[in-house]
């Protein structure tokens, strides 16, 4: 029987191996939503980053340069991390160089450990992931990128849901760091919104006074079919490619 873990931040990598297995990024609040948005829209590739600076030296190969930090747009960049910003057509066929707080963080240092792929996980695409996770017929670990190395609600509380719609297949879950993800989404999983409102980060958004509802947005469940995948260094939406190729 396949196995799933969850790691509750990313400071805890170094205690697991990720060899050989699944490994899903989670970042509610924004980037894995934001992502998966962004394919949606028609986005080509998304390369992840680590710093403003390094993300800055794509303009010049015709990368859109997107980054965040601490919720709000990096001055001088293209774009920041908001799901609304990438729901714009223009986006269509565009390779994005990205670097966020956490998530782009985290896919990295995932990268960085030989797992077998890397999915994108958010509520927008949470059946697809399952249904692709299915498929793989390999161990699962569902990476949460917390807040600057600390737990945070949200990501824990997808990773429970993950393992709630899994449950009904061959996974167990491994450890009690899996089964305290799954038991605080089986308590809350009818009023999500209400404890994701209590969250830090969503309080983070309304001291900055952001003017779209980001967190009732990140919330919404499969409203988007595809699931961003690492390929070499990039994001790539491999549905499309199949459809295209
Ligand atoms: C991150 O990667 O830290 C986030 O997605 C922060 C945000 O922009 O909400």
């Amino acid at each position: 029987m396949n196995k799933v873990e969850v790691i509750h931040t990313p400071a805890l990598l170094p205690l697991y191996s990720l060899n050989d297995k699944v490994v899903v990024v989670i970042d509610i609040l924004r980037a894995t939503t934001t992502m998966c948005v962004a394919f949606n829209t028609g986005v080509n590739k998304i390369l992840p980053v680590a710093s403003p600076d390094e993300c800055l030296m794509f303009k010049e190969f015709d990368f859109i340069i997107a980054a965040e930090r601490n919720a709000e747009k990096v001055p001088g960049f293209d774009m920041g991390n908001s799901p609304f910003e990438y729901e714009n057509p223009f986006l269509a066929g565009k390779n994005i160089a990205f670097t966020t707080t956490n998530g782009t963080k985290a896919i990295k240092m995932a990268k960085a450990m030989n797992p077998n792929c890397i999915l994108i996980g958010s509520f927008l695409n949470i059946t697809a992931l399952c249904n692709r996770i299915k498929e793989s017929g390999k161990d699962l670990v569902l990476l949460c990128s917390g807040w600057k190395d600390k737990y945070n609600l949200e990501d824990t509380l997808f990773a429970g849901a993950v393992i709630h719609q899994q449950l009904s297949s061959a996974y167990e879950m491994h450890d009690d760091a899996a089964l305290s993800a799954y038991f605080l989404f089986e308590q809350h999983q009818h009023d999500l919104e209400a404890v994701v409102r209590k969250s830090s980060h969503a309080k983070r958004f309304t001291l900055l006074h952001l003017q779209t509802d980001d967190v009732k947005f990140c919330l919404q469940q499969d409203t988007i079919t595809l699931v961003p995948e690492m390929e070499g260094e990039f994001l790539v939406n491999k549905t499309a490619t199949q459809i295209a190729g």
